[in-house]
């Protein structure tokens, strides 16, 4: 994988809670800044790539790639290998059941983590079980990485909203963008747009300031530190001199 590609998976255990609004327009708010995106849908539903589908050719292109689909139980998942060299972004959109070897290979080149969550009691306790599931993943512990959780479809004037910040505000995990539950959002999936692509709504602008923070986040995270895939290749170097070594004294022996 290219040093400056970066990876941001959107996963959450719960299903519903925005995964695939939130990566395809994260796609969108890439796109059109001119960089070149590859969207991954691990999900069999495929709803990621369904939105691809009806995305006008005159819009910012957004590449969708099924991950889902496994060639052969026989194969590799050089799954990054098959990347064009080119791309700047891979966005990928997780699925809910992604368990075992599945998350593995998804965690195993992601970068950063983003995961919404809805305000309902149900959403909130699922989510909190993922989130400590996650920040104990061998993976992850071996190379932890930011992660920030979205409030999605939020409604201030709601009771629920303040359940939601409450909990979050007892989290490790920072709360890097709040999206209101808002029309525009379907309104724009059902186009195979992004909400910043829908500037005559009257909700944009605030939706819109919104995914800048989210960015200014992630632009934050990105520069900060290497790559997770060269960050877990440092991790295993050690390890691997070792074997080496025991490996040479062994045949001295
Ligand atoms: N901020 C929002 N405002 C209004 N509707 C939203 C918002 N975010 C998501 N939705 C709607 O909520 C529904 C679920 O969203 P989405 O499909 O993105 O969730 P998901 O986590 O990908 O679901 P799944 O687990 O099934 O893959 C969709 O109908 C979507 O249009
Ligand atoms: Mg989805």
């Amino acid at each position: 994988m290219q040093s400056s590609r970066r990876q941001i998976l959107v996963i959450n255990g719960k299903g519903g809670c925005g995964k695939t609004t939130i990566a395809t327009n994260l796609a969108v708010t890439y796109a059109c800044k001119r960089k070149n995106v590859i969207l991954i849908d691990n999900d069999p539903q495929a709803s990621s790539t369904a939105w691809a589908n009806i995305r006008s050719t005159k819009m910012p292109p957004v590449t969708t790639t099924p991950r889902y689909e496994r060639l052969s139980m026989y194969q590799t998942q050089s799954f990054q290998n098959r990347l064009p060299n080119e791309t700047d972004i891979v966005i990928v959109d997780g699925n809910s059941n992604a368990r075992g070897r599945d998350l593995d290979d998804i965690l195993k080149d992601t970068d950063i983590i983003l995961i919404p969550m809805l305000p309902s009691a149900i959403d909130i306790r699922a989510s909190g079980r993922f989130i400590a599931d996650l920040l104990t993943h061998r993976l992850y512990r071996a190379a932890p990485r930011p992660v920030g959780v979205i409030a999605n479809r939020v409604n201030t004037m709601n009771k629920t909203y303040n359940k939601l910040m409450q909990f979050l505000s007892c989290l490790d995990v920072p709360v890097v963008a709040q999206f209101n539950d808002s029309t525009l959002y379907t309104d724009a999936a059902e186009q195979g747009l992004g909400v910043i692509e829908m500037a005559d709504d009257s909700a944009a602008p605030e939706e819109a300031a919104q995914w800048r923070q989210l960015m200014h986040w992630i632009d934050q995270q990105a520069t900060s530190q290497p790559s997770t895939a060269a960050n877990l290749r440092l991790k295993m170097r050690p390890r691997a001199a070792t074997r080496k070594k025991q490996s040479n004294l062994a045949d001295q022996a």
